[in-house]
């Protein structure tokens, strides 16, 4: 039986004495508007209609319901509301059964705690990850998942927004029964006419009674403040969740329903909400680039390293984790030795683990070949080179790559900083070099920028999306200049905070201010990370090529002349206690630091932790505004995504073409003038961000009109 009335997302067929309310609302099944109203039709049809003794809920395509729709956020609400909606399921007459495949995720789920019975198939995932988004399941999520599973569980699948496989859904009690085959449809309608056979009754999850032991119930609560205090501080919906987690153990089911509302709607009000949904939208769009539309990606069924250093070992195992086999290159046989030995350490520290056993990593280790012969090359897909980053290296190695590797080969290089339209002049093929720019350590971290040369052809680009996402990165169209778009950035916010170092703040307080921000760590601590060996040398190799003019903090250099490298040499900005991964401050430092004013003839004066971030945040805006404007970055979002992936940036702030929206560019902009006053030089306000407070616009509008 088709309703007229339904819209057709979603569609009602009476199969024997079951309503089956199927909804298709591609590519997720989201809970549009017309989702929400058509769901409430079903369930008033099936009231209505005699014939009827159950409700089998499915999704159509391989999801059950992936949630809410984020793109109804901020806008006007429309009738029938979700917790309308998932009230009207729970309160039908007639048992109603969810059969779910696939993802049944935040609204999703509530819609499926709102039915009566809930079987799930194989395939399905579920969650409620509106903490991801910094949300609170609005939708009676926290008032019937502790109700179903106990305060513990409940708030263990909340706080993490992590999703869970049927097996484990079933031994929390998410669901009653595991389908055996992978048609939830099916399934569902079997199990809906057995519970009419059985003539089951109609259970609402409201009345469940997992929080009978108060006592277990009250410890967890407390258990998961305390460790939320300490993890998430900077984070405002962690403690929202708790508090609405906590009302379903101590109010009746309709007013905490009251409660987790007005919180919702605090969280939708929160700029860290907003922070989170941009990058949850920009991390999509970055793949939306003109190379990715235009043209298809070669095949990449193998890969080629060249160089088994830090940044060669780490490509090569992300490479073998995604199933591709590797061949690496290198000078000599005991450096291709140490290259296969850094590779083989990551998979000996997983058996370790006891996250990969000796057979699987023997079986990961098979796909690894090595040589000091390029012709080894001769038939592989896609090179990589992390050699040496030296200009004359490199170009070696590319005629080398010229000369060997098949026609159509893709050929990458992941220099930090130099010009790839140089190396690619180097090979007899320009059109297949391409930079593919990863991020220490390689085989972690998410970032990829994907850099675009003057003379690739577009379907070699395409080739380094698609690669990102067989690695599962998050990959940024780049254009070719020093430092690309993370690097120069950090390059420029980097300076600021020496200029405020040897001003007068500590290193010490400037990361302390930029972790209170919610970076997970400060400049100084990365750099200790990173070894000081490194910004050493390009400072070096770029002293020819500095301004005389411009401002020069040489407080990195004197720590450097010592041999105080960060971590890996005991000390750096900060001591290190032997094997320590924390260092304390460090009062010889201290020392240099005073040393350097006085050689400079500054007199040291102090620094709001505020103004520090002011600084901090105008001098990567400023160069992030340049970025977009020479087309290095597509839009302001890449810009963002870039230092979410790939430096740390605290996630709830959207990223810093975000965050400047939300201070206002006008007030970013006299920041930087006011700054100005005092180096003009360094605070040359960029003509994008000039431009854009002239126009009264902002970044976002510029995301938009791609
Ligand atoms: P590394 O010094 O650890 O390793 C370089 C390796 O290349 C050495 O094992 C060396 O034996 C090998 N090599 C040198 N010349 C060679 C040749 N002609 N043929 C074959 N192998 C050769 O250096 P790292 O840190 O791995 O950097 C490599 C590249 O990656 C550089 O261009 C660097 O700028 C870039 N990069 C480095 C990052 C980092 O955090 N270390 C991050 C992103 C890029």
């Amino acid at each position: 039986m088709a309703l007229n009335a339904v819209p057709e997302v979603v569609t009602t067929e009476r199969r024997h004495s079951v309503l089956l309310v199927s909804i298709d609302n591609p590519p997720v099944n989201a809970l549009s508007v017309d989702v929400r109203r058509g769901l409430v039709a079903a369930i008033d049809a099936a009231e209505a209609d005699g014939a009827v003794a159950a409700v089998l809920i499915v999704g159509a395509g391989r999801n059950f319901i992936a949630g809410a729709d984020i793109r109804e956020f901020g806008k006007p609400p429309q009738s029938p509301s979700l917790p309308e909606v998932c009230h009207r399921i729970e309160a039908c007459s007639k048992p109603v059964v969810a059969a779910i495949q696939g993802a049944a995720l935040g609204g999703g789920l509530e819609i499926a705690l709102s039915a009566h019975y809930r079987l799930a198939v194989t395939s399905a995932r579920l969650g409620l990850p509106e903490v991801q988004l910094g949300l609170i399941p609005g939708s009676g999520g926290t008032q019937r998942a502790p109700r179903l599973i106990g305060a513990k569980a409940a708030l263990d699948l909340i706080l993490s927004g992590r999703h869970v496989a049927p097996k484990e859904a079933l031994t929390l009690g998410l669901i009653d029964r595991l389908g055996e085959g992978t048609d939830a449809m099916a399934e569902g309608l079997n199990y809906a006419q057995e519970l009419v056979a059985a003539r089951a009754p109609v259970r609402r999850t409201r009345d469940a009674n997992a929080l009978t032991d108060q006592e277990t119930q009250r410890a967890a609560i407390e258990a998961a403040r305390a460790d939320t205090a300490r993890k998430s501080r900077s984070l405002f919906s962690p403690m929202k969740i708790i508090e609405a987690v906590e009302a379903a153990l101590t109010l009746p089911f309709d007013e905490g329903l009251a409660l987790e509302r007005k919180l919702f709607l605090q969280c939708i009000d929160s700029p860290q909400r907003a922070g989170l949904i941009h990058a949850f939208f920009a991390e999509r769009e970055v793949l939306n680039a003109p190379e990715t539309k235009a043209a298809k990606p070669r095949p990449v069924n193998s890969c080629g390293i060249i160089g088994g250093g830090t940044m060669g070992a780490g490509i090569a195992v992300a490479m073998l984790d995604a199933g591709l086999p590797v061949t690496m290159i290198e000078r000599d046989e005991p450096s291709l030795a140490r290259g296969r030995a850094h590779v083989e350490k990551v998979y000996d520290g997983l058996v370790k683990k006891g996250r990969l056993t000796p057979g699987a990593k023997a079986a990961v280790m098979a796909r690894f070949t090595g040589s000091t012969s390029y012709d080894a090359l001769a038939q592989t897909d896609l090179v990589v080179e992390a050699v040496f980053e030296d200009m004359a290296v490199k170009k070696a190695v590319f005629a080398e790559l010229g000369r060997v590797c098949k026609m159509g080969a893709v050929l990458a290089t992941n220099t930090s900083y130099l010009d790839i339209d140089e190396i690619a002049a180097s090979t007899s093929r320009p059109g297949d070099v391409l930079g593919l720019h990863f991020f220490s350590p390689a085989n972690i971290m998410k970032l990829l920028e994907i850099v675009v040369p003057a003379k690739v052809n577009a379907d070699v680009v395409a080739t380094g999306f698609e690669l990102a996402k067989k690695l599962k990165k998050t990959p940024v169209r780049a254009g070719v200049c020093d430092g690309f778009i993370g690097n120069r950035i950090l390059a420029v916010y980097r300076q600021a905070a020496d200029h405020m170092m040897e001003d007068g703040a500590s290193p010490y307080q400037i990361d302390q201010a930029v972790r209170d921000f919610g970076y997970p760590m400060g400049p100084f601590e990365v750099s200790d990370l990173a070894g000081g060996d490194i910004g050493w040398a390009t400072r070096k190799r770029k002293a020819a090529t500095r301004d005389p003019k411009a401002r020069y903090v040489q407080i990195a250099d004197r720590i450097c002349e010592r041999g105080w490298f960060g971590q890996k040499t005991g000390r750096g900005y900060y001591l290190y206690v032997e094997g320590a991964r924390t260092g304390t401050p460090d009062p010889e430092v201290t020392a240099i630091i005073d040393a350097e004013r006085q050689r400079a003839g500054i007199t040291p004066r102090p620094f709001s932790d505020e103004e520090i971030m002011r600084r901090y945040m105008a001098a990567m805006v400023n160069e992030g505004a340049n970025v977009v404007h020479q087309r290095i970055a597509l839009r302001p979002l890449d810009v963002d995504v870039t230092f979410l992936y790939g430096y740390g940036f605290p996630r709830h702030r959207g990223g810093p073409m975000h965050y400047a929206d939300t201070v206002g560019l006008s007030q970013v902009l006299a920041d930087i003038r006011e700054f100005a006053r005092e180096d003009s030089l360094f605070w040359q306000p960029s003509p994008l961000l000039v431009e854009l407070v002239e126009r009264g616009a902002n970044f976002a509008s510029l995301n938009q009109s791609e």
